[in-house]
């Protein structure tokens, strides 16, 4: 029932994009990727549509979707009160792997994109893909990474297949996706401007075009600007602790566990024999690893911390979520 076609390689490209514009039009979902990961996008003008994607998903309802535009000047026409801060980092950072999160135009997204709220996540993605299907389509397209709820986000066609097979009707297939973990957001409407989600997107390269801005990562109070940010994400079946990679730490982990007579999966940048599975940490690997790690029988994931990943918001982020914060120790 879901068909997967893919676009890199197809003869046929044209008639793979009229299929989804075709499809897309008629108020159903298609899956497509960008440069971040596979989004699942609806027609964000249409209730019923966006409803689809909610549904597939299992996604609640009070957490507002990302619309996707083609260009900065389609995107103007859906916001309003764009500062010249927004501006900047539209001309910065567009198209790529920053949404921001602005007042929305009255009247145009289907009240369920924002979740009731006056303001709108939006950006454009660079990705030959996504941008070809946006230009064809010609509407804003709601689109939350393509996985079930609570998985870790899809980086391949084959994870959006898993996860939505028989959800829904078509999957455009454009290889893996190049930075692996979701944009970042960042909210115009605070002054200064607020980090709501880590991304690709460094802190220092937005304050390197408009100054200071501030971070809410870490922030789980119960009323969070950025809905999204209270639900756990990315989360494995088996239980996922991190660890410092210090010396012998890892080992003496791995041989306490299999002692145990359990089954062990290791995420690290560099492998440990000892462990029954291993697998790559990197941003652009980390999810995959995760789906990975749900195909083996592992009892117990450990996710090895090296001393450079404490910098990387971002990755730090997606781990932390991932493990829920559990270290192992
Ligand atoms: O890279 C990405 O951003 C991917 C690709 C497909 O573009 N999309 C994505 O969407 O990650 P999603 O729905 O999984 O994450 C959207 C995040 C959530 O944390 C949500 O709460 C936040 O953006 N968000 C959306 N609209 C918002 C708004 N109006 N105000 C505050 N936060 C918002
Ligand atoms: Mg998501």
């Amino acid at each position: 029932k879901t068909k997967i076609v893919v676009v890199d390689k197809n003869v046929d490209e044209e008639n793979s994009y009229t299929q989804a514009v075709d499809i897309l039009k008629s108020g159903e979902v298609v899956a497509f990727p960008t440069e971040t990961v596979y989004g699942l996008g609806a027609d964000a003008t249409n209730f019923e549509a966006v409803s689809k994607i909610f549904e597939a998903k299992g996604r609640p309802a009070d957490n507002p979707l990302i619309v996707h535009v083609d260009s900065k000047e389609t995107a103007l026409r859906y916001v309003q009160e764009v500062s010249s801060k927004a501006l900047d980092c539209m001309d910065a950072f567009w198209p790529g792997a920053l949404t921001l999160i602005l007042k929305a135009e009255p009247e145009i997204f289907a009240s369920n994109v924002t979740a009731d709220l006056q303001t709108v996540g939006i950006r454009v993605p660079n990705h030959p893909v996504a941008l070809t299907l946006l230009q064809k389509l010609q509407l804003p397209l709601a689109a939350p990474s393509a996985n079930t709820s609570g998985k870790p986000s899809p980086t391949l066609a084959e994870h959006v297949f898993h996860d939505m097979e028989s959800k829904i009707p078509l999957i455009l297939d454009g290889g893996a996706t190049e930075i692996g973990i979701e944009s970042t957001v960042l909210d115009m409407t605070s002054e200064p401007p607020v980090i709501l989600r880590p991304g690709k997107v460094s802190k220092e390269q937005i304050e390197a075009v408009i100054g200071t801005v501030r971070s809410s990562s870490g922030n789980t109070s119960n009323v969070p600007k950025s809905p999204g940010m209270k639900y756990m994400h990315y989360a494995p079946t088996a239980p996922l602790y991190l660890i410092e990679n210090e010396k012998g730490l890892i080992e003496k982990a791995i041989e306490y566990v299999q002692g145990k007579g359990k089954r062990i999966a290791v995420i690290s940048e560099t492998e440990y024999p000892m462990a029954d599975f291993n697998f790559p940490l990197s941003m652009d690997s980390l999810y995959a690893s995760l789906r990975k790690c749900d195909l083996t029988d592992a009892d117990l994931i450990l996710a090895s911390v090296e001393s450079g990943t404490k910098e990387n918001d971002a990755l730090m982020n997606r781990l932390e979520k991932a493990a829920d914060h559990k270290w192992f120790s």
